[in-house]
């Protein structure tokens, strides 16, 4: 096929397996998503109310060579068409970690090709360097995940600096947490930000602590969700329910947009972008209309990103990249 051969030898294979979504994408060198396969493993946690370590990777493992598979074709691309094959390395769940990097090694080695181990962290901005509607730096970028709240400023697309990031909890998991409390289920942004729609925000005031700098601190607000929760009956709760989800997500979103402002004021930024799970979250979106947000499908967890992050990465040629080991924080 002619559009195979144009494109021969010119694809990024990526694969990111750092939490609980298995996932592969193959992109071209300026950026445009051929395949993005996502395979969340988040029912199979939601029982456990958290990620389960051994389980993700477990799951991984047997789902990381079909996801391979299905990216690979919906591209209509063969392994010998690749260009490189980039994967997550840290930070994440070591285990985790370790199945997607074992599958990255397999294929780059196996194919004689080169390896791009990528920063998760760096995947996530990196997700709005891809088309249709890639942004350019510089720009102030606000990174909030499940596992993650930094603020970083960004001066070229290779890398970042880190000006601000949570003292105790990352404002996905004060989502997830607080969604939890409010017997939403795993994960909880979602759930909270649908709810929250119903609810009145104003009736209930949850302080949100200030800490010195452009740093944050999410773990008193879901102390302060808790003991609410702790004094209403099961009755109360069911009626108050949205209006406690409202009240909760106003804070998160609230103490993120306050920061974002002084950040962007301190470093005279003139433009501001959101990225990672939670800047799905709708009145995160709503709040900084002049920000710039990952494209909806790209906040969370995907593959893609990675793939996008490589072509910014140097890559490790064959077949040195062996020895490669994942890391957890950093
Ligand atoms: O980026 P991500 O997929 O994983 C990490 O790298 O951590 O982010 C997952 C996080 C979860 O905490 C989830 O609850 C949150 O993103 N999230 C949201 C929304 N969608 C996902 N939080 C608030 N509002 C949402 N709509
Ligand atoms: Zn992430």
């Amino acid at each position: 096929m002619e559009g195979s051969n144009q494109r021969a030898g010119r694809l990024i294979l990526g694969i990111e397996t750092s939490c609980d979504e298995t996932a592969a994408a193959v992109v071209t060198p300026d950026g445009r998503i051929l395949s993005n396969v996502i395979s969340s493993q988040a029912e199979l946690h939601a029982r456990f109310g958290g990620v389960v370590p051994e389980v993700a990777s477990r799951r991984h493992l047997e789902l990381v060579v079909p996801v391979l598979r299905e990216a690979l074709a919906e591209a209509d691309a063969e392994l010998e068409t690749l260009d490189a094959v980039a994967v997550t390395q840290g930070p994440g769940l070591v285990g985790a970690l370790l199945v997607g990097l074992s599958a990255a090694k397999a294929v780059a080695w196996a194919n004689r090709l080169p390896l791009v181990p990528v920063n998760h962290l760096h995947g996530h901005v990196a997700s709005l360097y891809l088309q249709p509607e890639p942004i350019e730096p510089p720009f102030l970028c606000l990174l909030a995940s499940g596992g993650h709240t930094l603020l970083i400023d960004v001066a070229e697309p290779g890398g970042f600096r880190v000006l601000g990031t949570t003292l105790d909890d990352a404002a996905g998991e004060a989502f997830d947490k607080g969604a939890r409390l409010l017997g939403l289920g795993y994960p909880g942004g979602a759930a909270i930000d649908r709810l929250a729609r119903e609810g009145d925000s104003g009736s209930y005031d949850f302080p949100v602590a200030r800490v010195h700098g452009l740093d944050f601190s999410f773990s008193g607000l879901k102390t302060a969700l808790l003991y609410t929760v702790r004094d209403l009956s099961e009755d109360e709760l069911e009626r108050r329910r949205a209006d406690l989800a409202a009240a909760y997500q106003r804070a998160i979103v609230r103490a993120l947009v306050a920061r974002v402002h002084e950040a962007a004021e301190q470093n005279a930024a003139s433009r501001i972008a959101v990225v990672g799970g939670v800047a799905a979250n709708s009145e995160l979106r709503a709040a900084l209309p002049e920000a710039a947000f990952a494209p909806l499908p790209l906040c969370t967890d995907n593959a893609a990103m990675i793939a996008s992050a490589a072509r910014y990465t140097e890559a490790v040629p064959f077949p040195g990249y062996l020895a490669l080991d994942a890391y957890a924080s950093g």
